[in-house]
Formats: C-alpha cells, structure tokens, sequence
C-alpha cells in the first residue's frame, strides 16, 4: 500500500477523536455512578393495569397511606379528573416514603414541591418513586400535566410532622 491510498486523518483530528471518545467513558462513568452509588432513580413503570378496574381490588381499592415497617410507608394515590385521592397524606419525619400512583382516567402529574419528586401518572400504569422526609413541613402535590379544565386546582398535600 502506498503512502498515498492510506486513510489519512490529520493529527489534531485523530487527538480530539480521541477526546471524543474519552468524554464518552466519563459520562457513563457519571451515569453509572449516580444510579448505583448516590441512589438517583428514574421513575419507574412498576406495573401495568387497567385503568377501569383498577380501583375495584387490590391495592388501589383503598387508597392511602400503610407502613410496612416502623418508619417505612407506601402511599398509594390514584389521581383523577381533578383530584388526587387521598388529597392528604401525614407522616412523621424521618420516615421513608414509597409512592405508588395510577391515573383512572386521563394523563395526569405528580409533583411534590421543595422534594425530587416528579413523575406523569398514566393510566394504565402504575408509577413509583421513593423518598426520605427528614424535614418537618408541608408538601403540596400538584398535577403538572394539562388534564382538562380543573388541572390549575388538581393538587393534594403531604404533611411531614415533627
Ligand atoms: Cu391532572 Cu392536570
């Protein structure tokens, strides 16, 4: 092979390929990091179900609040055109929070002001996210998806006692 038919590929080029490359080992590095050594968590689609028949048995027949171990709650929450139920939820601080959401009818949100929390509520699926509540103080919830005309007011709230 001559000189001439080898791919030829400038220096400064060849180095910021390399750069290129480098950059994306880091991020995965970031990504892997934030997900198995800081406990960051994308919300998840725990399960599907059928919006129409969600609330007849099951988990979501009694929506609310249970602690399955001291300090150590599940919230399930369905949200609907235009409320959350239940709209009030009170834990004492320092209590880990699991919540479990499903929508009976449209797209909906849930976003808990001041926390990380903040999922889309979908019918046919049950969301879930995790949280510690260190601090005493009330959260509102609010529905940040457009569901028709009550949206602005769809909102409930999570008091955390000291
Ligand atoms: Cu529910 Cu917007």
């Amino acid at each position: 092979m001559t000189e001439q038919q080898r791919l030829h590929i400038d220096r400064y080029e060849k180095r910021w390929i390399k750069i290129s490359i480098a950059t994306l080992f880091v991020f995965a590095v970031f990504v892997l990091a934030a997900g198995f050594a800081f406990g960051f968590q994308v919300p998840g689609a725990y399960e599907r179900v059928n919006p129409q028949t969600v609330t007849d048995s099951g988990a979501f027949a009694e929506p609310g609040l249970r602690e399955i171990s001291p300090g150590n709650y599940e919230a399930y929450i369905t949200a609907q055109a235009f409320f959350y139920t239940p709209r009030e939820i009170t834990v004492p601080a320092g209590s880990k929070v699991t919540f479990y959401i499903t929508s009976v009818d449209v797209q909906h949100g849930f976003k808990l002001q001041g926390t990380n929390i903040n999922v889309m509520v979908v019918p046919g699926q049950v969301s879930t996210l995790s949280s510690t509540f260190e601090k005493p103080g009330e959260y509102d919830f609010i529905c940040t998806e457009y569901c028709g005309a009550g949206h602005a007011a769809m909102s409930g709230k999570l008091i955390v006692e000291g």
